[in-house]
């Protein structure tokens, strides 16, 4: 039966030092679980969190904002930081150990090395809108995976491309890691939890319901029967656009591959991308599996 810590987590700073902690776990006959974080942590990580510490005997979570996952106009600079509340979230989990590397650790000057997402899966939706972004998140999550050597490392389905590149990676990179996928966690409004839902105004946060409700329209319509994949598309960018957000893409999906489909069917996924000012947020839906993202009071 896994024991969550009562300690404060040990804080690794080098890959050196993550791969000797897991080595001594995995020596001493422990399982080890990870949960990669660019910190900021809210209810989304603490949700992985607590399954790893449910699953695992010893709990590693890396704090890395990946600078090779943003692009040159992204918000690398700004992304919210804020360690001590995040350790603090840790120790209060019961997680075993923080691994908290630098930008020179990860990224030492003379790499040479990188990772190409090829077809669909990179190139299209989230990988079109942000060139190279899966290329840097898959660079990184195979480093963590690589110095780590967890048996399960845990993901949020919010980032649904994500978890496809991530799940094809370490199959094709026989990493014999377990990819958990955990489900979306919603705030009471609806809105999924996110690290960049600290950029939006109050005034913001409201029109942002539209997103979580555009999805819930679309599922209303799947179940009523419509399996038109353009028309529950049309639905949740028509729903945005009402409600004066600038829609990014909308698409209907195969869970695997992130290809799109004519014909909507239960384990197909609605995902979306729309900016609200300068915020930019995504979401998804799991046809036939999630319920419906409707916040309480929206
Ligand atoms: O989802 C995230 O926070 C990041 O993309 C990840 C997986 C930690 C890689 O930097």
């Amino acid at each position: 039966m896994p024991t969550p810590s009562t300690d404060t987590p040990e804080l690794l700073s080098t890959p050196d030092d993550l791969r000797r902690w897991s080595t001594a776990s995995r020596t001493a006959g422990r399982s080890v679980g990870m949960v990669p974080t660019m910190g900021a942590l809210h209810a989304g990580h603490r949700a992985l969190i607590d399954r790893a510490v449910a699953d695992n005997d010893r709990v590693v979570v890396s704090i890395f904002v990946n600078p090779a996952q943003f692009g040159p106009t992204e918000d690398f600079a700004r992304y919210p930081r804020n360690m001590d509340a995040d350790l603090a979230m840790l120790a209060a989990a019961g997680v075993h150990a923080a691994f908290v590397p630098t930008v020179e650790t990860m990224y030492p000057a003379g790499l040479v090395t990188g990772l190409d997402i090829a077809g669909p899966l990179g190139a299209r939706l989230e990988g079109a809108s942000r060139p190279g972004h899966f290329n840097g998140v898959a660079l990184v999550v195979t480093k963590l995976l690589v110095a780590g050597i967890p048996d399960r490392a845990y993901f949020g389905q919010k980032d649904a491309q994500q978890c496809a590149v991530v799940c094809h990676l370490a199959r094709d990179l026989d990493t014999g890691v377990e990819i958990v996928v955990c489900p979306t966690v919603r705030d009471t409004d609806g809105l999924a939890v996110s690290s960049r839902n600290v950029y939006l105004s109050p005034e913001e946060r409201v029109q942002a319901r539209a997103i979580p409700s555009s999805l819930a329209e679309a599922m209303g319509r799947y179940e009523a029967g419509e399996r038109d994949a353009t028309a529950l598309a049309t639905t949740v960018r028509s729903h945005l656009a009402n409600a004066g957000l600038d829609v990014d893409y909308v698409a209907v999906v195969r869970a695997d591959d992130f290809t799109e489909v004519e014909k909507a069917a239960p384990t197909n996924q609605i995902v979306l991308a729309a900016r609200i000012g300068n915020t930019r947020l995504i979401d998804v839906v799991r046809l036939g599996v999630d319920t419906a993202p409707v916040g309480r009071g929206v």
